[in-house]
Protein backbone atom coordinates (compact mmCIF):
# COMPACT_ATOMS: atom_id res chain seq x y z
CA UNK A 1 0.00 0.00 0.00
CA UNK A 2 1.39 3.37 -1.07
CA UNK A 3 1.65 5.65 2.65
CA UNK A 4 -0.45 8.91 2.45
CA UNK A 5 1.41 11.73 1.21
CA UNK A 6 1.95 14.24 3.96
CA UNK A 7 0.03 17.69 3.07
CA UNK A 8 1.89 20.76 3.78
CA UNK A 9 0.28 23.18 7.19
CA UNK A 10 2.09 26.68 6.17
CA UNK A 11 0.95 30.16 7.27
CA UNK A 12 1.50 30.69 3.03
CA UNK A 13 -1.60 28.43 2.50
CA UNK A 14 -4.14 30.41 4.62
CA UNK A 15 -5.50 33.97 4.61
CA UNK A 16 -5.08 36.17 1.20
CA UNK A 17 -1.94 34.18 1.06
CA UNK A 18 -4.28 30.96 -0.08
CA UNK A 19 -4.47 30.01 -3.75
CA UNK A 20 -7.06 30.82 -5.79
CA UNK A 21 -7.85 28.74 -8.40
CA UNK A 22 -10.02 30.14 -11.09
CA UNK A 23 -8.99 31.79 -14.46
CA UNK A 24 -11.47 34.45 -15.10
CA UNK A 25 -11.63 37.64 -16.89
CA UNK A 26 -13.67 41.25 -16.24
CA UNK A 27 -13.96 44.10 -18.33
CA UNK A 28 -14.85 47.40 -17.23
CA UNK A 29 -14.17 47.33 -13.58
CA UNK A 30 -16.05 49.19 -10.72
CA UNK A 31 -13.61 52.24 -10.01
CA UNK A 32 -13.64 54.21 -6.67
CA UNK A 33 -12.27 57.18 -7.60
CA UNK A 34 -10.83 58.54 -11.15
CA UNK A 35 -8.29 56.40 -12.85
CA UNK A 36 -6.28 59.39 -14.51
CA UNK A 37 -6.86 59.30 -18.29
CA UNK A 38 -3.32 59.54 -19.20
CA UNK A 39 -2.59 56.31 -18.06
CA UNK A 40 -2.60 53.67 -20.83
CA UNK A 41 -0.88 50.54 -20.20
CA UNK A 42 -0.83 46.87 -18.21
CA UNK A 43 -0.27 46.47 -14.64
CA UNK A 44 0.83 42.69 -14.32
CA UNK A 45 2.08 41.68 -10.95
CA UNK A 46 3.17 37.43 -10.84
CA UNK A 47 3.11 35.55 -7.62
CA UNK A 48 3.27 31.98 -6.19
CA UNK A 49 -0.38 30.16 -6.55
CA UNK A 50 0.27 26.49 -6.47
CA UNK A 51 -2.20 24.28 -8.72
CA UNK A 52 -2.47 21.48 -6.18
CA UNK A 53 -2.39 21.48 -2.18
CA UNK A 54 1.75 20.98 -1.86
CA UNK A 55 3.64 18.05 -0.41
CA UNK A 56 5.96 18.24 2.22
CA UNK A 57 7.07 21.86 3.86
CA UNK A 58 5.47 24.63 1.77
CA UNK A 59 7.23 28.20 1.53
CA UNK A 60 5.80 31.13 0.04
CA UNK A 61 8.67 30.90 -3.00
CA UNK A 62 7.45 27.63 -4.09
CA UNK A 63 4.00 27.84 -5.79
CA UNK A 64 3.37 27.66 -9.65
CA UNK A 65 3.50 31.13 -10.87
CA UNK A 66 -0.07 33.26 -11.73
CA UNK A 67 0.08 36.28 -13.29
CA UNK A 68 -2.76 38.84 -12.33
CA UNK A 69 -3.13 42.13 -14.87
CA UNK A 70 -5.25 44.59 -15.04
CA UNK A 71 -5.25 46.86 -18.21
CA UNK A 72 -5.55 50.42 -17.72
CA UNK A 73 -7.30 53.16 -20.88
CA UNK A 74 -9.27 56.08 -21.44
CA UNK A 75 -10.48 55.99 -17.61
CA UNK A 76 -11.35 52.27 -17.44
CA UNK A 77 -9.82 48.96 -16.52
CA UNK A 78 -9.85 45.40 -17.18
CA UNK A 79 -9.06 42.53 -15.28
CA UNK A 80 -7.46 38.88 -16.28
CA UNK A 81 -5.57 36.36 -14.57
CA UNK A 82 -3.74 33.15 -15.74
CA UNK A 83 -1.38 30.56 -14.85
CA UNK A 84 2.01 30.62 -16.00
CA UNK A 85 1.66 27.50 -17.86
CA UNK A 86 5.23 25.79 -17.33
CA UNK A 87 6.67 22.41 -18.02
CA UNK A 88 6.02 21.51 -14.20
CA UNK A 89 2.24 23.08 -14.11
CA UNK A 90 1.55 20.38 -17.24
CA UNK A 91 3.11 17.46 -15.45
CA UNK A 92 1.32 18.29 -12.29
CA UNK A 93 -1.96 19.21 -14.58
CA UNK A 94 -1.76 15.44 -15.96
CA UNK A 95 -1.13 13.96 -12.72
CA UNK A 96 -3.75 15.55 -10.98
CA UNK A 97 -1.36 16.37 -8.47
CA UNK A 98 1.55 18.29 -6.81
CA UNK A 99 4.99 16.06 -7.49
CA UNK A 100 7.56 18.87 -6.92
CA UNK A 101 9.09 19.66 -3.46
CA UNK A 102 9.13 22.46 -2.73
CA UNK A 103 12.81 25.17 -1.83
CA UNK A 104 13.05 23.86 1.99
CA UNK A 105 13.60 20.38 0.64
CA UNK A 106 14.56 21.04 -2.70
CA UNK A 107 17.10 18.39 -1.83
CA UNK A 108 13.84 15.36 -2.32
CA UNK A 109 13.45 16.52 -5.55
CA UNK A 110 17.24 15.57 -6.52
CA UNK A 111 16.00 11.73 -5.24
CA UNK A 112 13.21 11.79 -7.58
CA UNK A 113 14.72 12.92 -10.26
CA UNK A 114 12.57 15.91 -11.08
CA UNK A 115 15.24 19.09 -10.02
CA UNK A 116 13.27 22.30 -9.33
CA UNK A 117 10.62 23.09 -10.62
CA UNK A 118 10.29 26.70 -12.57
CA UNK A 119 7.65 28.26 -11.58
CA UNK A 120 7.86 32.01 -13.20
CA UNK A 121 6.12 33.20 -10.22
CA UNK A 122 8.63 35.45 -8.82
CA UNK A 123 9.28 39.22 -11.18
CA UNK A 124 8.89 40.34 -14.85
CA UNK A 125 10.84 42.37 -17.02
CA UNK A 126 10.23 43.84 -20.38
CA UNK A 127 13.75 43.42 -22.48
CA UNK A 128 13.70 43.29 -26.55
CA UNK A 129 9.81 43.23 -26.96
CA UNK A 130 8.58 40.58 -25.28
CA UNK A 131 7.56 40.18 -21.53
CA UNK A 132 9.23 37.90 -19.49
CA UNK A 133 8.44 36.02 -15.63
CA UNK A 134 10.84 34.85 -13.73
CA UNK A 135 12.20 32.72 -11.03
CA UNK A 136 15.82 32.60 -10.36
CA UNK A 137 16.75 28.68 -10.61
CA UNK A 138 15.83 28.37 -14.30
CA UNK A 139 14.77 30.28 -17.78
CA UNK A 140 12.67 32.77 -18.16
CA UNK A 141 8.98 32.38 -19.95
CA UNK A 142 7.90 34.39 -22.45
CA UNK A 143 4.30 36.14 -21.58
CA UNK A 144 2.02 37.22 -24.00
CA UNK A 145 -0.03 40.55 -23.57
CA UNK A 146 -2.94 41.47 -22.32
CA UNK A 147 -3.93 37.58 -22.07
CA UNK A 148 -1.24 36.66 -20.07
CA UNK A 149 -0.86 33.56 -22.53
CA UNK A 150 2.49 32.10 -21.82
CA UNK A 151 4.95 31.52 -24.87
CA UNK A 152 7.22 29.16 -23.34
CA UNK A 153 10.85 29.48 -22.41
CA UNK A 154 12.92 31.71 -23.67
CA UNK A 155 16.63 30.99 -24.08
CA UNK A 156 18.37 33.90 -25.83
CA UNK A 157 18.27 31.21 -29.34
CA UNK A 158 20.24 28.50 -26.86
CA UNK A 159 22.66 30.99 -25.57
CA UNK A 160 21.99 30.63 -21.99
CA UNK A 161 23.51 28.23 -20.21
CA UNK A 162 22.66 29.04 -16.41
CA UNK A 163 19.72 30.12 -14.41
CA UNK A 164 18.38 33.53 -14.67
CA UNK A 165 17.65 35.75 -11.34
CA UNK A 166 14.84 37.45 -11.16
CA UNK A 167 15.90 40.65 -10.83
CA UNK A 168 17.62 41.40 -14.42
CA UNK A 169 18.44 45.12 -15.21
CA UNK A 170 17.75 46.71 -18.20
CA UNK A 171 19.46 50.02 -19.12
CA UNK A 172 16.63 52.01 -20.67
CA UNK A 173 19.59 54.05 -22.16
CA UNK A 174 21.28 51.63 -23.64
CA UNK A 175 18.82 49.26 -24.04
CA UNK A 176 21.50 46.30 -22.69
CA UNK A 177 20.14 44.12 -20.05
CA UNK A 178 22.45 42.51 -17.44
CA UNK A 179 21.91 39.40 -15.48
CA UNK A 180 23.08 36.45 -13.82
CA UNK A 181 22.44 33.12 -12.52
CA UNK A 182 23.15 31.36 -9.33
CA UNK A 183 23.85 27.34 -8.53
CA UNK A 184 23.30 26.86 -5.12
CA UNK A 185 25.77 23.47 -5.34
CA UNK A 186 28.50 23.31 -7.38
CA UNK A 187 31.09 26.60 -8.76
CA UNK A 188 30.67 28.03 -10.49
CA UNK A 189 28.09 29.76 -8.23
CA UNK A 190 27.51 32.51 -9.99
CA UNK A 191 27.77 33.29 -13.85
CA UNK A 192 27.23 36.89 -15.20
CA UNK A 193 25.76 37.79 -18.49
CA UNK A 194 24.84 40.48 -20.56
CA UNK A 195 22.36 41.12 -23.55
CA UNK A 196 22.50 43.94 -26.15
CA UNK A 197 19.52 46.09 -26.81
CA UNK A 198 18.67 43.42 -29.77
CA UNK A 199 18.14 40.78 -27.57
CA UNK A 200 21.58 39.10 -28.37
CA UNK A 201 23.07 37.52 -25.93
CA UNK A 202 26.81 38.90 -25.66
CA UNK A 203 28.86 36.88 -22.90
CA UNK A 204 28.75 34.81 -20.01
CA UNK A 205 31.55 35.01 -17.37
CA UNK A 206 31.86 33.16 -14.25
CA UNK A 207 32.20 34.83 -11.09
CA UNK A 208 34.22 33.54 -7.94
CA UNK A 209 32.23 33.20 -5.29
CA UNK A 210 33.11 30.42 -2.40
CA UNK A 211 29.97 28.87 -1.65
CA UNK A 212 26.18 28.55 -2.82
CA UNK A 213 24.26 31.32 -1.80
CA UNK A 214 20.75 32.84 -2.50
CA UNK A 215 21.85 35.55 -4.27
CA UNK A 216 18.44 36.78 -5.02
CA UNK A 217 19.61 40.65 -7.09
CA UNK A 218 22.39 42.77 -7.91
CA UNK A 219 22.69 46.45 -9.11
CA UNK A 220 23.92 48.50 -11.82
CA UNK A 221 25.43 51.90 -12.65
CA UNK A 222 26.27 53.50 -15.59
CA UNK A 223 29.35 51.58 -16.01
CA UNK A 224 29.27 48.96 -13.04
CA UNK A 225 27.69 46.04 -12.07
CA UNK A 226 27.42 45.05 -8.33
CA UNK A 227 27.17 41.39 -7.09
CA UNK A 228 25.98 40.49 -3.65
CA UNK A 229 27.95 37.75 -1.55
CA UNK A 230 26.08 37.33 1.36
CA UNK A 231 25.65 34.20 3.66
CA UNK A 232 22.79 33.12 3.05
CA UNK A 233 24.14 29.52 2.33
CA UNK A 234 22.90 26.45 0.39
CA UNK A 235 24.44 23.22 2.36
CA UNK A 236 23.11 19.72 1.31
CA UNK A 237 25.66 18.65 3.68
CA UNK A 238 23.85 20.58 6.49
CA UNK A 239 20.56 19.19 5.15
CA UNK A 240 21.85 15.63 5.16
CA UNK A 241 22.39 16.12 8.73
CA UNK A 242 19.34 17.33 9.82
CA UNK A 243 19.97 21.39 9.26
CA UNK A 244 18.26 23.77 6.35
CA UNK A 245 19.27 23.27 3.14
CA UNK A 246 19.22 26.86 3.50
CA UNK A 247 20.88 28.90 5.98
CA UNK A 248 22.13 32.11 7.61
CA UNK A 249 25.54 31.56 8.64
CA UNK A 250 26.14 34.72 10.83
CA UNK A 251 30.03 34.00 11.31
CA UNK A 252 30.49 34.84 7.36
CA UNK A 253 30.82 37.99 5.60
CA UNK A 254 28.93 40.16 3.38
CA UNK A 255 30.71 40.91 0.20
CA UNK A 256 29.80 43.13 -2.34
CA UNK A 257 32.00 42.67 -5.46
CA UNK A 258 32.03 45.73 -8.08
CA UNK A 259 33.18 45.03 -12.09
CA UNK A 260 33.30 47.07 -14.98
CA UNK A 261 29.81 46.03 -17.03
CA UNK A 262 31.60 44.91 -20.02
CA UNK A 263 34.27 43.29 -17.58
CA UNK A 264 34.82 39.60 -16.23
CA UNK A 265 36.10 38.52 -12.46
CA UNK A 266 39.34 39.13 -13.02
CA UNK A 267 38.16 42.94 -13.10
CA UNK A 268 36.42 42.33 -9.90
CA UNK A 269 37.09 44.67 -6.61
CA UNK A 270 35.66 42.89 -3.45
CA UNK A 271 34.41 45.21 -0.39
CA UNK A 272 34.21 43.04 2.58
CA UNK A 273 31.74 43.56 5.53
CA UNK A 274 29.48 41.84 8.54
CA UNK A 275 27.28 39.68 7.88
CA UNK A 276 24.20 40.99 6.42
CA UNK A 277 21.65 40.03 4.11
CA UNK A 278 19.76 41.97 0.99
CA UNK A 279 16.92 40.70 -0.75
CA UNK A 280 16.65 43.88 -2.59
CA UNK A 281 18.60 46.84 -3.75
CA UNK A 282 16.58 50.02 -4.31
CA UNK A 283 19.01 51.74 -7.17
CA UNK A 284 22.59 52.75 -7.48
CA UNK A 285 24.57 55.59 -9.19
CA UNK A 286 28.24 56.83 -9.75
CA UNK A 287 29.40 59.86 -7.90
CA UNK A 288 32.84 60.79 -8.23
CA UNK A 289 35.05 57.83 -7.47
CA UNK A 290 32.25 56.38 -5.10
CA UNK A 291 29.62 53.64 -6.17
CA UNK A 292 26.50 54.22 -4.48
CA UNK A 293 23.86 52.08 -3.20
CA UNK A 294 20.57 51.50 -2.02
CA UNK A 295 18.74 49.14 -0.88
CA UNK A 296 17.01 47.23 2.13
CA UNK A 297 19.53 45.38 4.25
CA UNK A 298 18.34 42.52 6.40
CA UNK A 299 20.47 42.28 10.17
CA UNK A 300 20.05 38.41 9.52
CA UNK A 301 17.00 36.71 7.90
CA UNK A 302 14.56 34.03 9.14
CA UNK A 303 12.88 33.95 5.98
CA UNK A 304 13.24 30.08 4.99
CA UNK A 305 13.32 28.50 8.17
CA UNK A 306 11.06 25.93 8.62
CA UNK A 307 8.89 27.11 11.66
CA UNK A 308 10.48 24.00 13.21
CA UNK A 309 13.67 24.66 12.97
CA UNK A 310 15.55 26.57 16.54
CA UNK A 311 15.23 30.46 16.03
CA UNK A 312 18.23 31.25 18.09
CA UNK A 313 21.70 32.66 17.93
CA UNK A 314 23.19 29.31 20.29
CA UNK A 315 22.81 26.66 18.11
CA UNK A 316 24.30 25.13 14.62
CA UNK A 317 21.73 26.85 12.85
CA UNK A 318 20.97 29.85 13.11
CA UNK A 319 17.71 31.36 12.19
CA UNK A 320 18.09 34.95 12.81
CA UNK A 321 16.53 37.11 14.99
CA UNK A 322 13.22 38.13 14.57
CA UNK A 323 13.74 42.16 15.48
CA UNK A 324 16.55 41.60 12.32
CA UNK A 325 14.73 39.97 9.99
CA UNK A 326 12.91 43.34 8.20
CA UNK A 327 15.03 45.41 5.74
CA UNK A 328 16.02 48.79 6.57
CA UNK A 329 16.45 51.44 4.00
CA UNK A 330 20.31 51.69 3.62
CA UNK A 331 22.75 53.54 1.73
CA UNK A 332 26.71 52.10 0.60
CA UNK A 333 29.30 54.23 -0.80
CA UNK A 334 31.94 52.60 -2.14
CA UNK A 335 35.27 54.44 -2.85
CA UNK A 336 36.58 52.37 -6.23
CA UNK A 337 39.96 54.31 -5.71
CA UNK A 338 40.51 53.30 -1.89
CA UNK A 339 38.76 50.20 -1.88
CA UNK A 340 36.74 51.86 1.07
CA UNK A 341 33.61 51.71 1.98
CA UNK A 342 30.34 53.67 4.18
CA UNK A 343 27.53 52.31 5.32
CA UNK A 344 24.77 54.19 6.69
CA UNK A 345 21.06 53.10 7.65
CA UNK A 346 18.28 55.58 6.36
CA UNK A 347 14.95 54.67 8.53
CA UNK A 348 14.17 52.75 11.32
CA UNK A 349 10.88 51.20 9.79
CA UNK A 350 11.14 47.76 7.73
CA UNK A 351 10.50 48.28 3.97
CA UNK A 352 11.31 45.97 1.38
CA UNK A 353 10.67 45.39 -2.77
CA UNK A 354 11.69 49.20 -3.46
CA UNK A 355 11.13 50.85 -6.81
CA UNK A 356 12.08 53.44 -8.50
CA UNK A 357 11.50 55.00 -12.00
CA UNK A 358 12.71 52.23 -14.19
CA UNK A 359 14.69 54.76 -16.47
CA UNK A 360 16.59 55.45 -13.70
CA UNK A 361 17.97 52.11 -13.13
CA UNK A 362 21.64 52.42 -13.00
CA UNK A 363 21.28 56.37 -13.10
CA UNK A 364 20.38 57.25 -9.56
CA UNK A 365 16.91 58.26 -8.64
CA UNK A 366 16.23 60.86 -5.71
CA UNK A 367 12.81 58.85 -5.17
CA UNK A 368 12.40 55.10 -4.03
CA UNK A 369 9.38 53.74 -3.39
CA UNK A 370 9.26 50.54 -1.04
CA UNK A 371 6.82 48.58 0.69
CA UNK A 372 6.38 49.41 4.41
CA UNK A 373 6.28 46.23 6.62
CA UNK A 374 3.15 46.16 8.94
CA UNK A 375 4.71 45.09 12.41
CA UNK A 376 4.05 41.27 12.39
CA UNK A 377 4.74 38.76 15.79
CA UNK A 378 7.34 37.21 14.97
CA UNK A 379 7.00 33.71 12.99
CA UNK A 380 4.13 35.21 10.94
CA UNK A 381 4.06 35.64 7.66
CA UNK A 382 4.91 39.00 6.19
CA UNK A 383 2.64 41.94 5.13
CA UNK A 384 2.68 45.36 3.98
CA UNK A 385 0.52 48.18 5.38
CA UNK A 386 1.78 50.84 3.04
CA UNK A 387 4.68 52.57 0.78
CA UNK A 388 7.27 54.66 2.07
CA UNK A 389 8.54 56.93 -0.47
CA UNK A 390 11.77 58.22 0.56
CA UNK A 391 13.76 61.35 -0.82
CA UNK A 392 17.22 60.33 -0.74
CA UNK A 393 18.48 63.69 -1.56
CA UNK A 394 16.93 65.29 1.40
CA UNK A 395 16.19 62.57 3.53
CA UNK A 396 12.69 63.23 4.25
CA UNK A 397 10.11 60.20 4.02
CA UNK A 398 6.53 60.32 3.47
CA UNK A 399 4.19 57.34 3.82
CA UNK A 400 1.02 56.34 2.04
CA UNK A 401 -0.97 53.60 4.68
CA UNK A 402 -3.30 51.44 3.05
CA UNK A 403 -5.50 51.19 5.67
CA UNK A 404 -7.02 49.29 8.70
CA UNK A 405 -6.47 45.75 8.23
CA UNK A 406 -5.54 46.34 4.55
CA UNK A 407 -2.19 45.29 3.22
CA UNK A 408 -0.52 45.38 -0.21
CA UNK A 409 2.65 44.90 -1.98
CA UNK A 410 5.57 46.12 -3.77
CA UNK A 411 4.83 49.48 -5.63
CA UNK A 412 5.30 49.83 -9.20
CA UNK A 413 5.83 53.10 -10.33
CA UNK A 414 3.95 54.54 -13.71
CA UNK A 415 5.52 57.76 -15.09
CA UNK A 416 3.41 60.06 -17.04
CA UNK A 417 3.84 60.47 -20.08
CA UNK A 418 5.99 64.20 -20.60
CA UNK A 419 6.36 64.60 -17.45
CA UNK A 420 9.10 66.17 -16.24
CA UNK A 421 9.30 65.73 -12.09
CA UNK A 422 11.54 62.43 -11.26
CA UNK A 423 7.68 61.53 -9.15
CA UNK A 424 5.18 62.98 -11.80
CA UNK A 425 3.69 59.83 -12.30
CA UNK A 426 1.62 56.91 -10.44
CA UNK A 427 2.28 54.11 -7.87
CA UNK A 428 0.36 50.90 -8.18
CA UNK A 429 -0.47 47.73 -6.34
CA UNK A 430 -2.49 44.92 -5.50
CA UNK A 431 -4.36 45.69 -1.88
CA UNK A 432 -6.18 43.32 0.20
CA UNK A 433 -8.93 44.29 2.64
CA UNK A 434 -8.92 41.58 5.24
CA UNK A 435 -12.29 42.88 6.46
CA UNK A 436 -14.17 43.07 3.64
CA UNK A 437 -12.28 40.32 2.02
CA UNK A 438 -12.23 42.17 -1.58
CA UNK A 439 -9.18 43.04 -3.91
CA UNK A 440 -8.46 45.96 -5.69
CA UNK A 441 -5.80 47.65 -8.00
CA UNK A 442 -4.78 51.59 -6.25
CA UNK A 443 -3.58 54.01 -8.36
CA UNK A 444 -1.86 56.69 -5.82
CA UNK A 445 -0.31 60.32 -6.71
CA UNK A 446 3.16 59.28 -6.45
CA UNK A 447 4.07 63.23 -5.78
CA UNK A 448 1.09 63.54 -3.31
CA UNK A 449 1.82 60.23 -1.63
CA UNK A 450 0.30 60.84 1.75
CA UNK A 451 -3.64 61.59 -0.34
CA UNK A 452 -6.03 58.72 -0.56
CA UNK A 453 -5.72 56.87 -3.97
CA UNK A 454 -6.60 58.62 -6.83
CA UNK A 455 -8.42 55.42 -7.96
CA UNK A 456 -9.50 51.71 -6.48
CA UNK A 457 -9.83 49.75 -9.19
CA UNK A 458 -12.47 46.28 -7.37
CA UNK A 459 -11.28 43.30 -8.82
CA UNK A 460 -13.51 40.72 -9.11
CA UNK A 461 -11.74 38.13 -6.98
CA UNK A 462 -9.09 37.93 -4.56
CA UNK A 463 -5.52 38.76 -5.69
CA UNK A 464 -3.68 36.29 -3.62
CA UNK A 465 -0.31 38.36 -2.19
CA UNK A 466 2.47 38.10 -4.47
CA UNK A 467 5.73 39.46 -5.62
CA UNK A 468 6.51 41.60 -8.16
CA UNK A 469 4.59 43.31 -10.88
CA UNK A 470 5.70 45.43 -14.25
CA UNK A 471 3.99 48.93 -16.03
CA UNK A 472 3.81 48.06 -19.68
CA UNK A 473 3.23 50.97 -21.69
CA UNK A 474 0.74 50.90 -24.02
CA UNK A 475 3.59 51.76 -26.97
CA UNK A 476 5.21 48.49 -25.31
CA UNK A 477 1.96 46.82 -25.49
CA UNK A 478 1.81 47.44 -29.09
CA UNK A 479 5.06 46.45 -30.29
CA UNK A 480 5.02 43.04 -28.55
CA UNK A 481 7.64 41.36 -30.85
CA UNK A 482 7.64 36.84 -31.86
CA UNK A 483 10.84 35.26 -30.30
CA UNK A 484 11.42 32.06 -30.70
CA UNK A 485 11.05 29.52 -27.61
CA UNK A 486 13.41 27.02 -26.29
CA UNK A 487 9.89 24.96 -25.34
CA UNK A 488 6.39 26.06 -25.62
CA UNK A 489 3.51 24.58 -24.09
CA UNK A 490 0.91 22.78 -26.04
CA UNK A 491 -2.45 24.79 -27.62
FE1 LIG B 1 12.55 39.76 -5.48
Amino acid sequence: MVAEVERAVSPYLSGNYAPIREETQAEDLRVIGELPVEMDGMYVRTGPNPQFDPMGQYHWFDGDGMLHGVRVRDGKASYRNRYVVTKGYLEEKAAGENLFYGIMEMEKNFATGRGYKNQGNTALVWHDGQLLTLMEGAEPHSVGLPGLTTNGTYDFCGKLISSFTAHPKVDEKTGEMMFFGYNPMAAPYVQYSLVSKDGELQFTRPIDVPRGVMMHDFSITQNYTIFMDLPLTFSVERAMKGGPVLAFERDLPARYGILPRHGGNEDIKWFEMAAHYMFHTSNAFEDGDDIVLHGCRLASTNVLQPAEMPKNRNGDVDGGDPDESQGLMHRWRFNMKTGTYKEEQLDDVGTDFPRVDDKLVGYGSRYSYNARFNKVPYGEQPSFEGINKYDLKTGRMEAHLFGKERFGGEPVFVARNGGTDEDDGWLVTFVYDEIEGTSEMIVVDAKNITAAPLARVMIPQRVPYGFHGAWVTNDRLESQTQHQMAWQPPV
